[in-house]
Parts: structure tokens; sequence; C-alpha cells
């Protein structure tokens, strides 16, 4: 019996390198945590409401999500988006041991009350750019990670999304505005040429829980210069 114990554990072990693009490990390989299906079933749970097309998983989004999240487990607070991703981002972080993939999506999901979609605007100084990166019409991948951060600081939870939304002056479900969800940083917003070094995710937008700061989220936008897919949605 121990013999068989042993072994499982041996296999275990050995397995998160293996299994680390998958977002099943943490960054020290050893406790199991969210699972892609719960990340990628409370996505589409969402978008069923607007009857959108199911996301599918993307390996390679799940991926960068994982690089980027166990680049960040030693200061999860700051919640800092990957610079120059030319994927959507939604980002959360959580003090609490009760987070999980399904409760970050629902939370994200639960901005629905913060958007007018008749303006193309979050409410007051609300965010709600993490729901409507879920229900972008054209998004059509999403990989995600969820890391335990260093020195008992929290969970992080990571979100790439393919082709990725918040494009700045467009709506989730098509149309064009004068207001964005995630508006372009000043230096975008004030040039009148969106040149190479200034695509990616630049707008940012967070919201902070107000009580005891035990939560953070985050968005970014993009500009409208690179919707066509990544990925082939074949790809694994
Ligand atoms: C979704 O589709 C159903 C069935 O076609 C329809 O009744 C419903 O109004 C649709 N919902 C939205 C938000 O478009
Ligand atoms: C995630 O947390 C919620 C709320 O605590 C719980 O109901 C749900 O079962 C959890 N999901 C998983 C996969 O553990
Ligand atoms: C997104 O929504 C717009 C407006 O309803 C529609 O014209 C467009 O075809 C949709 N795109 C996709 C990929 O569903």
């Amino acid at each position: 019996m121990w013999r068989f114990a042993t072994l499982a554990t041996i296999l275990l072990l050995s397995l998160p390198s293996h299994a680390d693009s998958t977002g099943l490990w943490n960054s020290n390989g050893r406790k199991p945590l969210s699972k892609p299906s719960e990340f990628l079933a409370a996505h589409n749970k969402i978008r069923a409401t607007h009857n959108l097309t199911k996301l599918s998983w993307n390996r390679v989004l799940a991926r960068y999500a994982r690089r980027w999240a166990n680049r960040r487990v030693d200061d999860c607070k700051n919640l800092e988006h990957s610079p120059n991703s030319p994927f959507g981002e939604n980002l959360f972080w959580g003090l609490r041991d009760h987070w999980n993939a399904s409760e970050v999506v629902e939370f994200w999901g639960d901005e629905v009350r913060n958007y007018d979609p008749v303006t193309n605007e979050c409410l007051g100084s609300s965010v709600c750019g993490h729901y409507t990166q879920i229900v972008w019409n054209t998004t059509q991948c999403v990989g995600c990670a969820h890391a335990l951060c260093n020195n008992n600081e929290g969970h992080l939870f990571v979100c790439s999304y393919d082709p990725p939304g918040n494009i700045y002056y467009q709506g989730p479900f098509g149309g064009r505005f004068s207001k964005c969800i995630v508006c372009p940083p000043p230096s975008i917003q004030t040039s009148s040429t969106l040149s190479e070094n200034i695509r990616g995710p630049a707008g940012i937008a967070a919201v902070i829980s107000p009580n005891n700061r035990d939560f953070i989220s985050g968005t970014v936008g993009h500009p409208d210069n690179e919707t066509p897919p990544k990925f082939n949605l074949n790809n694994e």
C-alpha cells in the first residue's frame, strides 16, 4: 500500500512541469488550483446570456497567462499587466482562500450592471471592462492561470483573450461609439496616428475593493489594429 502511495506521490510531483501550461498548478508546482474547464465554463455561461459563440480554451494563451502569473507572484497586489501583450487580459488578485476560477469570472461578469450598452460607457466611475472583454463578440479563445502568491499574499488570476476585446471606441456587440469602455492613455488620445510602438494594451481600468482592499481587478484596452485572431481555433 505504501509503495503505491509513494509511487503516486512521485508521479504527482513529476507532473507539474509537464502540466504547467494547463493552469492546473501553482508556481511551486505542488498544489492543484483551478482547472481550465472551470475557467472556460464560467466564461461561456456569461456569453450564453447574450447568445454569443462559446470561447475555446487555447493552450498558447494559457501558457502566456501562466508565465505572466508566475512572474508576478512576489507582488501580486500591484496587479501589473503584461507589457505589450497582443491579447486581451483580465487580472484579479484576492487575498482570501475562497477565491476560485468560477468566483473570479462571475465577479467580472457581475460588472454587467456597470455597463451602459447605449452609450458604451461604464456607469459613473465604475469598471465594466472585465465583463465586456468576456462578452466581446469577436473574441474566440481564452487561456487562464491561477497562481498562489508568495508570502501568503493570496491568489492571482490571469486570463488572456484572442482576438482581444475592449477595442477603443467599440462595443462588445459591435458598433462604434464616441465613448470607450477602457479608454486609450492620453498619449494615444491626443495622437492622430497610431504608430507601431504604441500598439498593445495601453489603456487600463482597475477596480479596488472599497473596504479592506482584499481584492483588486484590472483589465486592458486595445487600439483597433490587431483584430485578426492570433491562433487557429483547432490548434490543440
Ligand atoms: C437568445 O436566443 C433566444 C432563442 O433564440 C432568444 O429567445 C433570446 O431572446 C436571445 N437572447 C438574447 C440576449 O439575444
Ligand atoms: C468555487 O467557489 C464557490 C463559492 O465558494 C463554490 O460554490 C464552488 O463549488 C467552487 N468551485 C470549485 C470548482 O471548487
Ligand atoms: C458582433 O456584433 C455585431 C453587431 O450585432 C455584428 O454585426 C457582428 O456580426 C458580430 N460579430 C460576431 C463575430 O458575432
